[in-house]
């Protein structure tokens, strides 16, 4: 199982993009050429984030998305930027995105790939100088060469993502992604303008002391979620940790151990992200780097899409106290 490319920390992106793909010699370059039209879009999104403050960019829009959610004017900023990166890399056929209830189309119409995404993720922090984050999902399509992108294009479930990350705009901004071999993580150095390997083959801790679900819900969980978040805190040094920017809080627990939880609350029966452009791909990073995910049932990665803009409960964690979550499940049922 090496998964290491065996590249130094501190090498570029660019770099390691292209040794990836000579490790896979039937790879034809427009992945790669895809996961750099990401990164460039990251790269001005980062831009904007960086002096939001300054250009009045902050704040509500006055308009709704399909989940009745109040759009930021940086959720918009942040879904144009990634739209016209992808319209004018060429790669990608269709781009779903979180903020637009339809299909978009490119017009590449001979583009190999469709990208699901959450263009800006943490909307409610954009104020506050919070840390946010942008979602992908790769897929390709299914639709033939020649024709506009589909539906079905983007349901074809979790184990069909062939990339997929987040880049997180954070205390320093940092790309995080798996194609199935490992989960990598590029932090971006601003005066240069480009991202190096900072994170190699990210493995997550198997036992970790975090948990991270929003407590204000706590009376509206079921009993198997409750006693976990107890027995939880019963933990010597747990701790508790909500950002409410879901790639922040994942990143974290990614890293030092822990789990993440968004039950069925009262408001959001099925829970409230979104398993096209939050849930597959954070779940495919998760289990790239040897933890687990779970929607009380299955690997989030089986779940069987039906619709765009499905939401879907969602937990993410270290092996551990995802075995204790399945666990208090399991007795209850
Ligand atoms: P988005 O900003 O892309 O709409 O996502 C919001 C999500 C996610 O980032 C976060 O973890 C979660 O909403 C927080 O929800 P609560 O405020 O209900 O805890
Ligand atoms: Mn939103
Ligand atoms: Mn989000
Ligand atoms: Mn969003």
């Amino acid at each position: 199982n090496n998964h290491n490319l065996a590249l130094p920390v501190g090498t570029t992106l660019d770099r390691f993009i292209n040794r990836q793909q000579e490790a896979f010699p039937y790879a034809k370059g427009e992945l790669s050429q895809l996961l750099r039209d990401i990164a460039l879009a990251s790269k001005i999104i980062n831009r904007e984030i960086n002096r939001a403050g300054l250009i009045d960019i902050t704040g509500a829009l006055g308009s709704e998305n399909i989940q009745g959610e109040a759009q930021q004017k940086l959720d918009m900023i942040a879904n144009i930027r990634f739209i016209r990166a992808l319209v004018n890399g060429g790669e990608v056929v269709g781009i779903l995105s979180e903020e637009d209830d339809e299909i978009i189309q490119t017009g590449n119409v001979n583009a190999k790939y469709v990208v699901a995404m959450d263009p800006l993720d943490g909307s409610s922090n954009i104020d506050v100088n919070v840390s946010i984050g942008t979602i992908f999902s790769i897929y390709r399509r299914v639709s033939p060469i020649g024709t506009p992108a589909v539906e079905e294009d983007f349901l074809q479930g979790g184990r069909k993502q062939v990339a997929a990350g987040y880049i997180l705009y954070g205390s320093s901004t940092i790309m995080v992604y798996t194609t199935g071999k490992g989960v990598n993580g590029f932090t971006y150095e601003n005066s240069l303008g480009e991202y190096f390997l900072s994170h190699a083959d990210i493995k997550m801790p198997e036992n970790g002391k975090i948990y991270s679900v929003n407590e204000a819900y706590f009376e509206e969980f079921s009993n198997p979620i409750k006693d976990f978040i107890v027995d939880m805190r019963k933990q010597s040094g747990c701790m508790a940790r909500y950002i409410g920017s879901l790639v922040g809080d994942f990143h974290r627990n990614l890293l030092k151990g822990g789990v993440y939880l968004y039950p069925p609350t009262r408001k959001a029966k099925e829970g409230k992200l979104r398993l096209l452009y939050e849930c597959y791909p954070l779940a495919f990073v998760i289990e790239q780097a040897g933890g687990l995910s779970f929607d009380g049932t299955q690997s989030i990665l089986d779940i069987i899409p039906e619709n765009i803009h499905q939401r879907n409960i969602t937990y993410l964690g270290s092996k551990e106290q995802m075995s204790k979550l399945k666990d208090n499940l399991d007795k209850y049922h």
